[in-house]
């Protein structure tokens, strides 16, 4: 084939399947089967392999994920992306359109209402058609670049549909994960023996961060456009309904029911009707997002620093539903929590059957007087975990009886206690096991070092984990390293493949960054964020352990209550042996997030690599010169490494270096660097 006919070729197959793409997913009207699309998208993929010059960015090839990314770049908003107020109350939507009105002195004003979609808000930037920039909310003013992520989106057009396209468009709306799509991969995730997902909405975000784009590429996300940002070398719209209808020409989803309303009374029947139609839609809406039309009376309304004066969320209630109370049973947790869980007769609310619901802790169970046979109201919103709310007690049976607490730990026996973890905001209403080597609180905490936002160690879900501690296997974090795979093997159905995974997944955790091992210990008051804060401001999790409260809550974020809870754990002894056994382990405890205090010294902004054994300096010593001038120790030599400090018996590093063309120095250069 010669490169023009490839050309065109290429040209007809990328349309096509664009156009099936957008009649799958946009308009849920295929017009192609399974079979028929593979064949053209393989076609085009084998076109590009021989004629790589035809991958351009808006290839539908492009939507399979390109390379991961080691964090997301930032990008700074064109314009602001605002929240929304919102409110539960119908009172106070109509006192928002009469304070509107007034805004506008009486003019005639028409509304717009349509659901408000439980997703991620995202913006898409398009220059000259294509799709260049796609960007989380972040905090309003800048987001996080995650536009590999997007383009696996199929409802994200890679080009606008638009053959003279404006020079920029953004455009704004939200990332969603459809019902469907989300009871997929929960069940996948549970059959993987990984944590499920509580909502549509955490997979949804938890989707996009991740930072492999291959990952998101199997998530089932999509996409609905519900505003635009900058707009330049085209008209802007003169109404949302105008805008919304644009949108949908260039190809965008855009929500599925818009209503155009003249009065307070006809925004009232429509956020009815709109509650009515909701749970028939395939995907989590929790209200309804009222806008005005005009968009030149919007700006004159203005905004505050945070939300529009012209649009308000009305959000509706969760659902309620009624059942009979079959158990109580109690749930230990990985804090030794003992939490009463609700075993109820099944009954479907908000888009799902429920049969366990929480009942938070025994003095809420006293507080509302739940009794075993009652029937009573449960409520839900959406996917989020249900919750009792009350008891129907004209319908309390003579035998319903009072659930007795348990007096000692329901898993081991043990003595239990009110004893609150440092900071708890209900302090002492919650029992705990006393005993830490409780095989529940065993099983939360592998459980936890295992998760995604921990160790990240695929497979070690709770099926798994409990094996493990059943069989004795490992009793704490530490003996993971030691697992053998021959005893991991014979466990029942786990075949020599998923054991060897699963000892390779253990390996490779060793290598993880910091703030994950941080996190995975279970620090009290330390989630992702503390631990990310905590290993931006400590090189090693030596110098964290030899930390003071002072130099913790001097870290923004970092208040006293999570000082104290942080130093209470490492000066407890038990804890300590932990790291040294992690450590013995060969585990990493550097921190890639470490930055140095920004007193710049003559390394700042320098990245160097350490090889050898040094003359006179400990590898220890050399690497706090090198962060007390500003520098950063990396273990591999990569093109962005400065400097490689080589000593004598220098391996692969040096010959790495060498070869990248990375400046070698001996002890006695980097000391004259340090002017030492
Ligand atoms: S308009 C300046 N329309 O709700 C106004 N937002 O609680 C921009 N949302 O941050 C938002 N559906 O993530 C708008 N139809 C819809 C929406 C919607 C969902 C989200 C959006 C926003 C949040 C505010």
């Amino acid at each position: 084939m010669s490169q023009a006919e490839a050309q065109q070729r290429h040209a007809t197959l990328a349309a096509q399947i664009r156009a099936h793409d957008h009649a799958y997913y946009v308009e849920s009207r295929p017009t192609i089967s399974d079979a028929a699309y593979d064949t053209l998208y393989r076609e085009l993929l084998d076109l590009e392999k021989s004629f790589p010059e035809l991958t351009t960015p808006d290839s539908p090839s492009q939507r399979i994920g390109g390379i991961p990314a080691s964090e997301f770049a930032s990008v700074r908003h064109a314009a602001p992306m605002l929240s929304l107020d919102n409110t539960y109350s119908e009172g106070e939507m109509r006192e928002f359109v009469r304070r509107v009105q007034k805004l506008l002195s009486g003019e005639p004003l028409a509304w717009t209402v349509e659901p408000k979609i439980d997703g991620l808000a995202v913006t898409l930037r398009y220059e000259h058609g294509l799709l260049t920039v796609g960007a989380t909310r972040g905090d309003g003013a800048t987001g996080d670049d995650i536009t590999a992520n997007l383009k696996t989106i199929r409802t994200v057009p890679l080009r606008l549909a638009d053959a003279n396209p404006p020079v920029v468009l953004e455009v704004r709306g939200e990332i969603y994960l459809p019902a469907a799509g989300f009871k997929k991969l929960n069940a996948e995730r549970e059959a993987a023996g990984e944590e499920k997902f509580a909502n549509p909405r955490n997979a949804a975000a938890g989707s996009l961060k991740m930072l492999d784009p291959k990952l998101v590429a199997k998530r089932p996300l999509a996409f609905f456009a519900y505003a635009t940002g900058q707009i330049e070398g085209a008209d802007a719209p003169v109404t949302q309904q105008v805008l919304l209808g644009w949108l949908k020409t260039l190809s965008f989803q855009t929500p599925e029911k818009l209503w155009i309303c003249a009065s307070e009374e006809e925004l009232v029947a429509a956020i009815y009707e709109l509650d009515q139609l909701r749970h028939g839609f395939g995907y989590e809406t929790d209200g309804a997002v009222i806008k005005l039309n005009d968009l030149a009376q919007r700006e004159r309304c203005g905004a505050t620093s945070k939300a529009p004066r012209w649009a308000m969320a009305y959000k509706y209630a969760a659902e309620q539903a009624e059942t009979r109370l079959r158990a109580i049973t109690i749930q230990v947790g990985r804090t030794g929590a003992l939490t009463p869980v609700a075993e109820l007769e099944p009954v479907f609310v908000a888009g799902s059957t429920v049969s366990r619901a929480t009942l938070h802790n025994e003095e809420e169970l006293h507080r509302k007087d739940i009794r075993i046979g009652d029937t009573v109201i449960i409520e839900k919103a959406g996917e989020v975990i249900p919750a009792v709310v009350r008891v129907v007690l004209e319908k309390r049976p003579a035998d319903a009886r009072a659930f007795d607490f348990p007096k000692t730990c329901p898993e081991c026996g043990s003595k239990i206690a009110r004893t609150a973890l440092a900071s708890e905001a209900e302090a002492g209403v919650v029992w705990r096991c006393a005993n830490s080597d409780c095989p529940a609180q065993v099983r939360g905490r592998l459980e936890h070092w295992c998760a995604r936002g921990a160790m990240d160690i695929e497979g070690g879900g709770e099926a798994l984990v409990a094996q493990l501690v059943k069989h004795g296997l490992v009793l704490d974090v530490a003996e993971l390293y030691q697992l053998k795979l021959a005893e991991l093997a014979a466990l029942e159905r786990m075949g020599e493949k998923s054991a060897q995974n699963f000892i390779d997944g253990v390996a490779a955790s060793k290598a993880r960054d910091l703030w994950r091992l941080l996190h995975g210990l279970g620090i009290p008051q330390i989630g992702v964020g503390g631990a990310k804060a905590l290993a931006r401001k400590f090189a090693t999790l030596n110098d964290l352990m030899d930390a003071g409260a002072p130099e913790l809550t001097a870290i923004r974020d970092v208040g006293e209550i999570t000082a104290a809870a942080v130093v209470g754990w490492f000066s407890d002894p038990l804890n300590h042996k932990l790291i040294e056994r992690l450590g013995k382990a060969g585990l990493n405890f550097r921190s890639e997030l470490y930055q140095p205090a920004a007193a710049a010294g003559p390394l700042t902004g320098k990245t160097l690599v350490l090889t050898g054994t040094l003359p006179t300096l400990t590898r220890e010593q050399a690497t706090a010169k090198i962060e007390a001038a500003g520098g950063k120790v990396s273990g591999s030599v990569s093109k962005k490494t400065d400097y490689v400090l080589a000593g004598t018996d220098a391996g692969s590093k040096l010959e790495k270096a060498e070869k990248l063309g990375v400046k070698v120095i001996d002890e006695a250069a980097f000391l004259g660097l340090l002017g030492s």
